[in-house]
């Protein structure tokens, strides 16, 4: 925990202190920029210089604490997402999942947002008693790969209503000019009932013809290739997320392989590339 005299000469100091990293040939580097700062970061400047920065305030170990982050990039995405790409990274700060501060579904949650925001995975835990279900959430590696995409595109808020929040990143692969995704779907709401959520595939900004292999990268299920109209519908717990991978389908015969199959998911015929030209 930082006072706020260290912040503040942190802050003002910052680009000389990329400065300096920099030409020591120091690989990676945490500069703090707080949002204690009474200086608007210049990104132009950083990202020329730091490979990582953390934008905003240390993390504690609460859920409280982890929306406040959640909360600050959704809320500054046009001014954050833009500056990170392979080589220089925005940092919200460790992981905190196995201490003492998240539930199971909540540590869900900072794993899945953290992926989206192509944040450095740096866990704070004492790996001698962290418990197993834990561990498995850290070694997610469907997770881990959104988390390292090559592309290193930062993912976005796209929706935030009544407590709901949709997160998308768009992944490799590519097909012609569509992206892959991941999605992540967070509740944030606390009374005391998983909710429901239903959206189809286009109202994302997923409208490849070709139709997407969905899977959930928490539980084994697989949707199969839905089409850009589908609906998909998840359950999502209190405090909690559903994320999945929309792999793009490179051609549209493909997709004849993969029946589809979710017991949530309302799953409507696939269309061909005729159906979306008339339209
Ligand atoms: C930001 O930094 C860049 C590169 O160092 C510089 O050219 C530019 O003038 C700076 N912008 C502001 C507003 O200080």
């Amino acid at each position: 925990m930082c006072n706020v005299r260290s912040l503040f000469v942190v802050c003002s100091g910052v680009v000389c202190l990329c400065n300096f990293v920099y030409q020591s040939h120091v690989r990676f580097r945490v500069i703090a920029l707080n949002s204690l700062c009474f200086v608007t970061p210049n990104y132009s400047a950083i990202t020329s210089r730091c490979n990582l920065w953390r934008n905003f305030d240390d993390i504690q170990d609460s859920w409280a604490s982890v929306e406040s982050i959640i909360d600050y990039y959704g809320d500054n995405q046009d001014v954050i997402a833009a500056n990170a790409a392979p080589g220089h990274w925005n940092d919200p700060d460790m992981l905190i999942i196995g201490n003492f501060g998240l539930s199971y579904e909540q540590s869900k949650v900072q794993m899945a947002i953290w992926a989206i925001l192509a944040a450095p995975l740096l866990m704070s835990v004492d790996l001698r008693t962290i418990r197993p279900e834990y561990k498995a959430i850290l070694q997610n590696k469907k997770i881990i790969a959104i988390d390292q995409d090559k592309l290193g595109i930062q993912g976005r808020r796209i929706y935030k209503h009544k407590g709901i929040e949709i997160w998308a990143r768009p992944v490799t692969p590519i097909f012609e000019n569509y992206f892959s995704y991941a999605l992540a779907f967070v509740n944030r709401r606390t009374d005391g009932t998983p909710s429901d959520v239903a959206v189809a595939l286009h109202e994302m900004g997923l409208l490849s013809p070709t139709g997407y292999r969905i899977q959930d990268l928490y539980e084994d299920v697989d949707y199969g290739v839905l089409s850009p109209q589908t609906k998909i519908k998840v359950k999502v717990n209190p405090t909690g997320v559903v994320i999945l991978k929309a792999d793009v389908q490179q051609n549209l015969i493909k997709q004849n392989f993969y029946k589809p199959y979710n017991p949530f998911t309302q799953v409507y015929p696939l269309r061909t590339i005729n159906d979306f030209v008339k339209k």
